[in-house]
């Protein structure tokens, strides 16, 4: 049974936690304070952007929106989404992976620990895909998936309301090799409406990037390491966090 990557409503409504206006004030905070262009950037990427969530947020901020996912049924509804706002975006269905844009991007984002990559080979030829996407002097920042906690177990639930249907969504996420940090995260999402229950559940496999050997790999490639920010505020660097206490971390990467 597909998961609930499949199911974009359903995703939205589980995922409906966001101040996404909140979080765009810190990107463009960021771009304020990092960014090396001498004009405002007016196109942005989101790497798996799944249903889109920021898309409206840019629109109305100016941007040209571009979102990336390799879910069919996300990109659709992407699309689907920014014709009914007249939205004028691109979306392409792609693995994070490898790919190529139809022209650059001068801002880039990927939210909610997104970074679905199963080596450090495979870190590397996304961020060569994402330096090929970028102009120069343009910010990353990538909203968690770097694991500061250090290769433990983690699992949290919750479940959110919309009209008459009640989303319950799970995420486990285990560790299942050592020395290869491989982790096994698993989504489990009940969905209950008038016409009654589904029940959907996801396996991925992915490899967790510890805080120095993601500066160490960063070296291999045309970004430089800005700096990490917790709960989307510059006033929180990650350095100055106790162990243990961290929310939504944000690394903050700028194409050279
Ligand atoms: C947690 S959702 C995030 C969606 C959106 N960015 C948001 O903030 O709500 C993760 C998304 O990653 C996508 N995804 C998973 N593996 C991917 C890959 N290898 N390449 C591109 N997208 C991928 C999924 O289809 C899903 O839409």
């Amino acid at each position: 049974m597909a998961g609930l990557y499949a199911h974009p409503d359903y995703y939205e409504i589980a995922f409906d936690f966001r101040d996404v206006a909140a979080e765009v004030d810190f990107f463009e905070a960021c771009i304020d304070r990092f960014g090396e262009r001498s004009n405002r950037p007016d196109s942005v990427l989101e790497i798996a952007c799944g249903p889109s969530p920021y898309l409206l947020e840019f629109d109305a901020r100016g941007y040209e929106f571009t979102g990336l996912d390799n879910s069919s049924e996300m990109i659709s509804h992407s699309i689907e989404k920014a014709r009914e706002h007249d939205i004028e975006a691109t979306f392409l269905r792609r693995d994070m992976a490898d790919f190529v844009l139809p022209s650059d991007v001068d801002f880039a984002f990927c939210a909610l620990g997104s970074l679905y990559l199963d080596s450090n080979e495979a870190l590397l030829s996304h961020l060569d895909s994402m330096a090929d996407a970028m102009t120069p002097g343009s910010l990353y920042c990538i909203d968690g998936s770097i694991d500061f906690a250090g290769g433990t177990s983690s699992q949290s639930e919750w479940e959110t309301t919309r009209g008459d249907t009640t989303v319950r969504f799970g995420i486990e996420q285990e560790p299942i090799h050592t020395t290869e940090q491989l982790v096994r995260q698993t989504l489990t999402t009940r969905v209950e409406t008038p016409e009654g229950t589904r029940h959907f559940r996801e396996e991925y496999v992915r490899k967790t990037f510890a805080p120095q050997e993601f500066r160490m790999l960063l070296e291999r490639t045309e970004f430089d390491h800005v700096g990490w920010f917790d709960s989307f505020d510059l006033s929180t660097p990650v350095e100055d966090c106790e162990p243990g206490t961290l929310h939504r971390p944000v690394t903050v990467l700028r194409r050279r």
